[in-house]
């Protein structure tokens, strides 16, 4: 099986920690070049040094504000000047728990923004490059709230289920390329955003955390939360040659919590 990304440039968004990182790690495991983006540059900094070199890579990251589509549309042309894309990992920090009757407008359309929008200008820009090269792969990490709306994430689950159909639209437009879109979606996973969504629970229950914990491992058939590392395996296979013929799929990667087959 032919998982090497010798060879390959890859843009990971949202990847200063938590599940981006993790892909990016994974993918430069297996040679490609990374290119990290997100805000924090200090967390940046330290990230890019997480990641392997064995393949004599050299890898960088640059920053961008998802909050701000202009910074983003600059940050990717910016890169797409100096190398093709082969891969992008749309990724970014989800929107805030809570109940929809209770989202404001601004609440949707600065979450559509931040997702779809950006995944849109970010796709654009390395499409090019993909055609050039007759490779690309872009991995949207999404939710499995596409598959089964969860509850107390009325923004989130509204703005993925826009995000997973642009992705099939997409996969059906660019696969003739021998480009490939595909989705991730994770389910609870040791990260910080899971932490926050922890604590909101805590706040709003007056449960002591690892009770509150321990309901959430209930609801997991394999009764642990997964690690980052297990949602980068995947991402990095999807990246890879051996991943050639799937195209407009979402994954849950979950332990099997998902309840639709
Ligand atoms: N963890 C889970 O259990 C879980 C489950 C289902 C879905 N997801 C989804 O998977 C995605 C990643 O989750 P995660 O758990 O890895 O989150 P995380 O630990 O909070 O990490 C989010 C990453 O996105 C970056 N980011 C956040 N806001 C940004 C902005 N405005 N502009 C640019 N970069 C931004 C952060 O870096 P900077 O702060 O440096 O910008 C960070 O690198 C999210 O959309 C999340 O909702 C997570």
């Amino acid at each position: 099986m032919n998982v090497s990304l010798n060879g390959k440039n890859a843009v990971i968004c949202g990847s200063s920690q938590g599940i981006g990182l993790a892909i990016a790690e994974e993918l430069a495991l297996l040679g490609a070049t990374c290119i990290l983006l997100a805000r924090n540059e200090t967390t940046l900094q330290a990230a890019v040094k997480k990641l392997d070199t064995s393949s004599a890579q050299h890898h960088s990251f640059a920053i961008a504000d998802f909050a701000n589509t202009g910074e983003v549309k600059k940050a990717i042309d910016d890169i797409v000047a100096k190398q093709p894309i082969h891969i992008l990992i749309n990724n970014t920090g989800g929107p805030a728990a809570g109940p929809i009757v209770e989202a404001t407008a601004d609440q949707f359309v600065n979450a559509f923004q931040q997702h779809l929008i950006n995944n849109h200008i970010l796709t654009q820009a390395v499409l090019p490059g993909m055609k050039q090269a007759g490779y690309g792969r872009i991995i949207n990490v999404i939710s499995t709230s596409v598959k089964i709306p969860l509850p107390n994430l009325g923004v989130s689950n509204t703005i993925r289920g826009a995000v997973a159909s642009w992705a099939k639209t997409m996969a059906n437009e660019l696969g003739q390329f021998n480009i490939t879109v595909n989705n991730i979606l994770p389910g609870l996973t040791h990260t910080q955003r899971l932490e926050k969504l922890t604590e909101n629970t805590v706040a709003k229950s007056g449960q002591p955390k690892d009770v509150v914990e321990k309901g959430m491992k209930e609801s997991i058939p394999m009764r642990r939360f997964g690690a980052p590392e297990e949602i980068g395996a995947v991402a990095a296979f999807l990246a890879s040659p051996a991943a050639s013929y799937i195209n407009g799929v979402s994954i849950p990667v979950d332990g099997g919590r998902t309840g639709s087959i």
